[in-house]
């Protein structure tokens, strides 16, 4: 204990860098606390999350509810694993499955796990039910993805720094245009193809929403073929982009925590980071039984998938996301940040665009791809009280966690003005 109090943020940093595997390259800030929207680096300066842990922290740093609920799981019981059951394990996929619209649940742990769990489910689905011969199974997957960091999952990837020096890679994996119908429709004159694994928004890419009916022309498609659509949620979901989910916002209901519409109603979604409010690492794959039903006991899992804390969490973070109308929020909230970066971008000839849905929000530097510019605007930033990252180059990607007021968001959009129009002089 003592040595961590004692500790400045360069003394952390250094740690870090010495003992540390070098996988992140994260901002120079260390953080100790957090609380709503807010966030404290060890020298007591306050900030503005403005990323949410990737979209892992919707329901705002240290939410007393989801907090209270892992407090009292923990003093109950904590780990079972699945040899035996546990009494909150039930509870918790009965409540899950009504609140998305889906018949059951596979719960794990990360996103990663969870894209691995839907892709095997979708293989074993296309050999037993839609009779496709052994091995042959493909998936369909997008250009510039980002569905996690497991061996399978970058065989889906064409980011060069995710899979240089990682081979071989998992076959069976077929990439296509994103947001493009014609290439899906080209790919899905193969009769081996099991599953389309989709992002509804492309987040890691840099907040890429495409067209306003690819989603539910990509559905139908799959859907005329036999097709399981996947929807990779995990940073989109919960509420994120102004919906409970992404897949679903295009649809003319008028409920903006509807989990589905005839529309589009992915056959499996994958689930992760908020839906823990990013206290514990929970994801989730649903499904109906048709596709559920043909895992059986021995197929999969994992020692910490369904473990009690996770699922206490888990239901304590999803009431909050409709108790206090987070994707409402999201939505209001996300109008209002996108027309006032369209006013910078009159301002600035530093930002190009804005682009997003509810709260998951990028703006695009006019500089090169492979400049420092979207790095040292977050430094920037991170010197005037708010926390941002770039993803891909000159990318900066904004998603604060989605129980900011309004007010707040005024005083983040003043920030980021203010930093910009600094920078550019
Ligand atoms: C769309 C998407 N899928 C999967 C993942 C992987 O999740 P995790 O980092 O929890 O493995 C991420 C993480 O950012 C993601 O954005």
């Amino acid at each position: 204990m003592a040595v961590v109090s004692t500790l400045t943020s360069e003394d952390a940093i250094a740690l870090e860098n010495q003992y540390g595997a070098q996988n992140y390259h994260p901002l120079p800030v260390v953080l100790s606390r957090g609380e709503g929207v807010f966030v404290w680096d060890i020298e007591g300066k306050k900030y503005y999350d403005f990323l949410s842990a990737y979209s892992a922290v919707n329901q705002g740093h240290c939410h007393p509810k989801i907090i209270n609920a892992l407090k009292e799981q923990a003093e109950q019981l904590t780990l079972t694993s699945r040899a035996f059951h546990n009494d909150r394990l039930g509870k918790y996929e009965k409540f899950a499955s009504d609140y998305f619209g889906y018949d059951k649940l596979l719960p794990m742990n990360t996103g990663a796990e969870a894209v691995e769990t839907a892709m095997k489910l979708a293989r074993k689905w296309g050999y037993e039910k839609k009779g496709i011969h052994s091995n042959q199974a493909k998936i369909i997957v997008c250009q510039n993805n980002f569905h996690g960091r497991t061996i399978s999952i970058i065989s889906a990837s064409n980011d060069p720094i995710a899979t240089e020096n990682f081979g071989p890679f998992t076959p069976g994996i077929v990439a296509i245009r994103y947001d493009d119908i014609y290439a899906l429709s080209e790919a899905l004159k193969d009769p081996n193809v099991a599953a389309f694994l989709v992002e509804p928004i492309q987040g890691e890419a840099g907040v890429y929403v495409p067209d306003d009916n690819y989603l539910k022309e990509a559905f139908a498609l799959c859907k005329s073929k036999n097709v399981l659509f996947i929807a990779d949620e995990v940073q989109t979901g919960i509420a994120r982009t102004g919906r409970l989910l992404a897949s679903c916002g295009n649809c003319s209901c008028e409920d903006k925590s509807c989990s589905g519409t005839p529309d589009v109603k992915p056959d499996i979604l994958i689930l992760g980071k908020a839906i823990s409010g990013g206290v514990f690492p929970v994801s989730a794959v649903l499904a109906n039984n048709e596709v559920m039903d043909v895992i059986r006991p021995g197929n999969h899992g994992s020692t910490f998938g369904g473990n009690p804390l996770a699922c206490a969490v888990a239901m304590a973070a999803l009431e909050v996301v409709k108790e206090e109308h987070l994707a409402e929020n999201a939505e209001r909230l996300g109008i209002i940040f996108r027309k006032e970066m369209e006013k910078l971008i009159e301002e600035s000839t530093l930002v190009r665009l804005v682009r997003g849905k509810g709260l998951l929000n990028a703006i695009v530097i006019n500089d090169t791809e492979d400049s420092s510019t979207a790095w040292n605007i977050c430094v920037a930033l991170k010197n005037n009280g708010l926390l941002a990252k770039p993803t891909h180059g000159n990318i900066i990607r904004f998603a604060p966690p989605l129980v900011m007021t309004e007010e707040q968001l005024h005083e983040c959009i003043e920030i980021i003005r203010k930093t910009i129009l600094e920078f550019q002089n």
